[in-house]
């Protein structure tokens, strides 16, 4: 019968085209598995985040999560300054979606140091360094940040480039429009900061990021409370680059991936005159 046969033809035609739109509907993917950098050679990206109860701490973190969450081979460091973990973080953390670990510990109370996340840091280096131990893929990055900086996603594509140690500029920071590393034929021969220039490394903390593996290699690396502020940058940077071998990043130094924000301290007022006061509820709703 001729009618069933080009019916069947039809259907035959009908199904090619499905499997074709299929086919080329997949293809963004599909091309992103041959790109090299993501599928050979994707480094995880561990991010080292101390954090501490405030007013705006669940904005910030909150913020930053989900910048996070758009990037790709992402491991979330957290460590609390306080004696447990608070429901706070953990419900944030639950919700993230993210790849993370959780960790507390509290600042020692030190006479003249205002140092902060020296402890926190050092905590989380301990953990990574044993996590890598016990882990078969040792490549990664390390990369210290802050829960209320700004975190263009492109800052973590160009870390992922990293050999030891790379460098870019910080927006909004030491005082300046831009604080950066200066460049020239592709090597760092001088930094820009005016605050406390004469410090080793003059670049803040989210304007580096080292090779994971190099914490495996210098067992001794870590922060120090003995040093003045402004330097623990340099303290760490020390064990493994000098300046000469720092491998400027974000087109040589000439854009701004990543900034020094800084979340402005909320005034409360008094709310004893309200009309209607403040209730329990009001007071344990979670901020
Ligand atoms: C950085 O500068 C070097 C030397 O001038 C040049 O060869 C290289 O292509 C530059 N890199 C980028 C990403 O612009």
């Amino acid at each position: 019968m001729p009618f069933v046969n080009i019916k069947k033809q039809y259907l035959a035609l009908g199904m090619l085209i499905f499997v074709l739109l299929f086919f080329f509907n997949s293809k963004p993917a599909f091309q992103c598995q041959l790109n090299p950098e993501v599928s050979v050679y994707l480094p995880t990206i561990y991010g080292i985040t101390p954090t501490y109860a405030r007013l705006a701490q669940k904005a910030d973190l909150t913020r930053l999560s989900q910048t996070l969450m758009l990037v790709k081979n992402f491991h979330w460091i957290v460590i609390e300054d306080s004696d447990t973990k608070t429901k706070l973080v953990e419900n944030l953390l639950k919700e993230s979606t993210l790849k993370y670990t959780h960790l507390n510990i509290k600042t020692a109370k030190v006479k003249h140091s205002s140092a902060s996340g020296v402890e926190q840091r050092n905590f989380a280096l301990d953990w990574l360094r044993q996590h890598m131990k016990e882990n078969e893929v040792k490549r990664g990055v390390v990369y210290f940040m802050d829960d209320d900086n700004t975190y263009s996603l492109k800052v973590f594509d160009e870390m992922r480039k990293i050999n030891k140690v790379g460098v870019w500029p910080v927006g909004i920071v030491g005082g300046m429009r831009v604080e950066m590393p200066l460049v020239k034929d592709g090597k760092v021969y001088a930094y820009n900061a005016v605050w406390k220039p004469f410090r080793p490394f003059p670049i803040d903390m989210a304007g580096f990021a080292i090779n994971a593996t190099l914490f495996l290699d210098k067992p001794s690396a870590k922060f120090s409370r003995k040093v003045q502020s402004g330097f623990q940058e340099s303290e760490i940077l020390k064990y493994f680059t000098t300046k000469e071998e720092l491998e400027p990043l974000a087109e040589n130094c000439t854009k701004v991936y990543v900034w020094h924000t800084r979340t402005q301290k909320p005034s409360i007022l008094n709310t004893k005159k309200l009309k209607h006061p403040i209730t329990p509820y009001d007071e344990n709703i979670e901020v």
